[in-house]
């Protein structure tokens, strides 16, 4: 391995062997015996890239695209069928909810467990205790069964054991995610200053913002194969383009000697519905508009569907930021969340995604807006900055919001 970098995976490929058929009394398997069936399932396929001392890397993919085995690879737990994974020093991952927790054991035990098994000994193990603890906010529950730790607080824990062991490489599973937002941060907070003590991260995150906020480079997974290793603005919008192509994976195979089909499957990679163009209370593509506080605020999403569509949601995310700093989520949802799941007609058409009032007295504005099948959490389209806007307040009162209320007096 060359110098400087902290993990190698080369040409790494991880086979599951999934059973069918397995006969569930003995006398159907000795039956059966030798007819056993099964499936290869390559969770990981030919997968290699070098992570250099003092970088983060995110892997980002989809569901069952492969992250976490590739994790659990890196970390030791999974032994890859084929190729090789070198780490230079120490490591310290934080891996699928509970993982590395023995349940019946308290949250000190474990501690002293996790620990031992990351090459600590007691005594540097009682130096760090009180950190931990702290670290995970569970001083009133270090001594209970960690099986009576709500998931949050797995999180909490494994998260503190994993950065005060101090090691070389920590390795993130998606598991923060469950945290709640401020433990969230602060763990972000904590990864920054890993980063800045010249530590490595591997990071596996669905959260395209975050993804952005603090890795060097993204490695993006599809099937269990790199589909691109680039700069995490780029592996995001490859990542994005791969949902699409799931999308055409799973759409149905159209019928032979069907002229129209035959047309479709000519275009087989493109997409079924996409975003013309996006406009904010009517704006002209081009000229920023100003939203004024307490105004209602209507995004109008131009769309075309090449087919009927069923069970899609519209999402937007609201930032607040103009370029000269990192964009901060004001608000993200999807509007399936919300009970709105739409049919979409074949042809051009718009949504109006209303909201009532837009509270906020100062600042410049985005919105990211997309189009997804609401079942299998893909996106047939997104548009990244598809409006910015400017606030124009003309109001009385201070602070960043302006709410609208209402003052009665009680009748005497
Ligand atoms: N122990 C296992 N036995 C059999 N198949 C497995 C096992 N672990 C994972 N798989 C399969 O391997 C594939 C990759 O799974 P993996 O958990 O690595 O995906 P992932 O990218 O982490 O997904 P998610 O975003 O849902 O966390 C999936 O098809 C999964 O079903
Ligand atoms: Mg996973």
């Amino acid at each position: 391995m060359n110098s400087g970098v902290a993990v190698s995976v080369e040409d790494v490929s991880k086979r599951f062997r999934l059973y069918h058929d397995r006969g569930t009394s003995l006398k159907e398997r000795l039956v059966k015996r030798g007819k056993t069936r099964y499936e290869d399932l390559w969770a990981l396929q030919n997968v290699s890239f070098e992570v250099g001392e003092g970088e983060t890397v995110g892997i980002i993919g989809h569901n069952g695209s492969g992250k976490s085995t590739l994790l659990k690879s890196i970390c030791g737990v999974l032994q890859p069928s084929d190729g090789q994974i070198v780490v230079n020093g120490t490591i310290a991952g934080l891996l699928e909810l509970g993982a590395g927790f023995q349940h019946e054991l308290s949250g000190r035990d474990n501690i002293y467990l996790n620990g031992s098994m990351l090459g600590l000994t007691k005594k540097e193990i009682d130096d760090i205790f009180d950190e931990i603890v702290a670290f995970a906010e569970l001083e009133k529950f270090i001594d209970n069964q960690v099986k009576f730790y709500s998931s949050g607080m797995y999180v909490r824990l494994g998260f503190a054991v994993a950065v005060n062991v101090n090691p070389d490489v920590l390795v993130i599973d998606e598991v923060l995610a469950v945290g709640d937002e401020r433990f969230q941060r602060k763990c972000l907070n904590r990864i920054r200053e890993f980063q800045d003590q010249g530590k490595t991260i591997i990071f596996v995150s669905h959260a395209a913002a975050q993804v952005r906020a603090i890795c060097n480079r993204a490695v993006v997974l599809d099937q269990g194969k790199v589909i691109t290793i680039s700069n995490p603005g780029e592996a995001i919008r490859v990542f994005r383009d791969s949902l699409l192509a799931v999308e055409d994976r799973v759409k149905p195979k159209p019928a032979e000697g069907n002229a129209a089909a035959e047309h479709t499957a000519d275009q087989g990679s493109q997409r079924s519905v996409r975003i013309e163009q996006v406009r904010l209370n009517g704006s002209i593509p081009g000229v920023q508009p100003n939203v004024k506080t307490g105004d209602a605020m209507k995004i109008e999403v131009d769309y075309h569907a090449t087919d009927a569509v069923e069970g899609v949601a519209f999402t937007f995310e609201l930032f607040l930021g103009d370029g000269s700093d990192e964009p901060v989520l004001m608000m993200r949802s999807s509007s399936d969340a919300q009970g709105m799941v739409f049919d979409l007609d074949q042809g051009h058409n718009t949504a109006n995604i209303t909201l009532p009032t837009w509270p906020i007295t100062d600042g410049s504005f985005f919105l990211n807006v997309g189009i997804a099948a609401r079942n299998e959490g893909m996106m047939f389209d997104w548009k990244e900055k598809a409006v910015s806007f400017e606030t124009v307040y003309e109001g009385r009162s201070e602070g960043l919001l302006s709410l609208p209320y209402d003052i009665s007096l009680r009748e005497q």
